[in-house]
């Protein structure tokens, strides 16, 4: 058999051509969706008494048997068939003959790839909300594990006040957990049926578009039949969030690299985790993280890629639009490969508690507590903060930190100082401090914990609801 659309023309196809416009080398990872469509697509068919219900079956029989070919690798897939719809439909036509030519009957590729897309789409963005889900469990383990563990807060990557390690790690989970509900958000967008838009008009055909969407249980079917087959708008929001979720990680990798370094020493990841070097024998790299930093780039690439594509196409479709798989295929296979590694590498990365209070002990972190406690005796915070600058100068010149400061040194600089600073000044009490609801003190991080739980069995929920 020639090519399904051979009838018009009278030559070959040049086989660079074939090679160049085909897309089957990355699209045959929609083919269960496509036979998906296209089982829902027959019977419709059938039902409207388009196509005998003979030959629904036939067709039905076949796709069947085509599909389990696929699955067991037997199926291979050519060029010269340009894309997955078209091989499928070649190898349909070999299995039952050609009956099997009904089943393109009222539909164009345009409507049909637009519907795998978002069948694909669809499957793969509840995976990542569970994947992530996963990650945030991760996350709270251990936090669970260290809300009595105090690190530095930084700003500026200077130490800037002392935060329970708990508090830090669930600031991730609450970042992870607006990526989750942009998902779930984004979900309602892509369960929409294109099917039934035709080529880009619609069709003469009396088909049933809402009895389409029923079977493959998609909320709604798109308005416009032109809007149906030219929407890669699903695509780029994926993209986008997806972007969002990797510069989420890469942030969390940073830190991972840099709290494994000597100089920070405050995790170590497990060795499951980490590779080697070739030469020099001590080393142990935190590659998962690193590589994850480094393939956010992609991803972000991704999305501008599908942005240009998509700028100054005409309606309805073009062939540019085939330029958005692989990009997606790319992102999923980037954000999964990620968050895969993530859940188990947070939950058997060791803490150094004791580096950590080291790091506590050896700063200035609890310098604006010491300001807060003048303005508690009564003077202007801008004054107390220059009395306390002055303070820690002192301190730098001598070698000392804060509650190293005798109370004859301490009144040197204000009066207003007594024997109580020293309570003050401990890292526990300036943690506890901070006893507002999102702040750091442990009952308000223990309540953020329990917080966290419910939104995970939210996410559960969710998840049951959508598989
Ligand atoms: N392989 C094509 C794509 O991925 C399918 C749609 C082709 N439609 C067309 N009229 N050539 O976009």
């Amino acid at each position: 058999m020639g090519k399904l659309w051979g009838g018009r023309f009278t030559k070959q196809t040049n086989h660079l051509v074939d090679e160049y416009t085909a897309s089957i080398g990355f699209d045959q990872a929609l083919a269960e969706e496509d036979i998906q469509g296209s089982l829902a697509h027959v019977t419709m068919l059938g039902k409207c008494g388009i196509v005998p219900q003979e030959d629904v079956e036939t067709i039905k029989a076949g796709l069947q048997t085509v599909l389990d070919k696929i699955r067991r690798g037997e199926i291979e897939f050519s060029v010269v068939d340009e894309d997955i719809h078209m091989n499928v439909e070649k190898n349909l036509i070999a299995e039952i003959g050609p009956v099997g030519g009904k089943l393109h009957t009222g539909r164009s590729r345009n409507d049909q790839v637009a519907t795998d897309m978002h069948l694909y789409l669809r499957k793969r963005v509840v995976e990542l909300a569970g994947m992530l889900h996963e990650l945030q469990k991760s996350l709270i383990g251990q936090a669970r594990d260290n809300l009595d563990t105090i690190i530095p807060g930084y700003t500026h990557l200077q130490r800037a006040q002392p935060i329970l390690f708990a508090h830090h790690l669930m600031a991730y989970v609450s970042m992870f957990q607006r990526d989750i509900e942009r998902l779930m958000d984004s979900y309602k967008r892509i369960n929409v049926l294109p099917l039934g838009a035709g080529a880009l008009a619609g069709t003469t055909f009396p088909i049933d578009r809402h009895f389409v969407a029923e079977q493959l249980q998609f909320d709604r079917v798109y308005e416009n039949s032109l809007d149906a087959v030219s929407d890669r708008d699903f695509i780029v929001e994926f993209l986008s969030h997806a972007s969002i979720i990797m510069m989420h990680l890469s942030r969390l990798s940073e830190e991972l690299v840099l709290w494994s370094s000597t100089e920070f020493n405050f995790i170590e990841l497990d060795d499951a985790f980490c590779t080697g070097s070739s030469i020099m024998p001590q080393k142990k790299n935190p590659d998962v993280p690193e590589l994850v930093r480094g393939k956010t780039g992609r991803v972000y690439g991704n999305l501008m890629g599908l942005l240009t594509v998509l700028k100054s196409l005409p309606l309805a479709y073009n062939k540019d639009m085939q330029e958005d798989k692989e990009g997606m295929f790319d992102t999923v296979a980037t954000l999964e490969g990620a968050l895969q590694l993530f859940a188990p590498m947070i939950a058997t990365m060791k803490v150094n508690k004791s580096r950590m209070r080291e790091a506590v002990n050896q700063d200035f972190s609890n310098a604006t507590d010491i300001a807060d406690f003048l303005v508690g005796k009564g003077l202007p915070f801008r004054q107390a903060h220059e009395v306390i600058g002055k303070t820690v100068l002192y301190c730098i010149q001598q070698g000392k930190y804060l509650l190293d400061l005798t109370m004859e040194e301490f009144q040197q600089f204000s009066p207003l100082f007594d024997d109580t600073i020293y309570e003050v000044l401990r890292p526990e009490t300036v943690v506890n401090a901070r006893n507002v609801y999102g702040g750091t003190a442990t009952d308000q991080v223990a309540e953020a914990i329990k917080r966290g739980e419910v939104l995970l069995s939210m996410t559960e929920q969710w998840l049951a609801e959508h598989v």
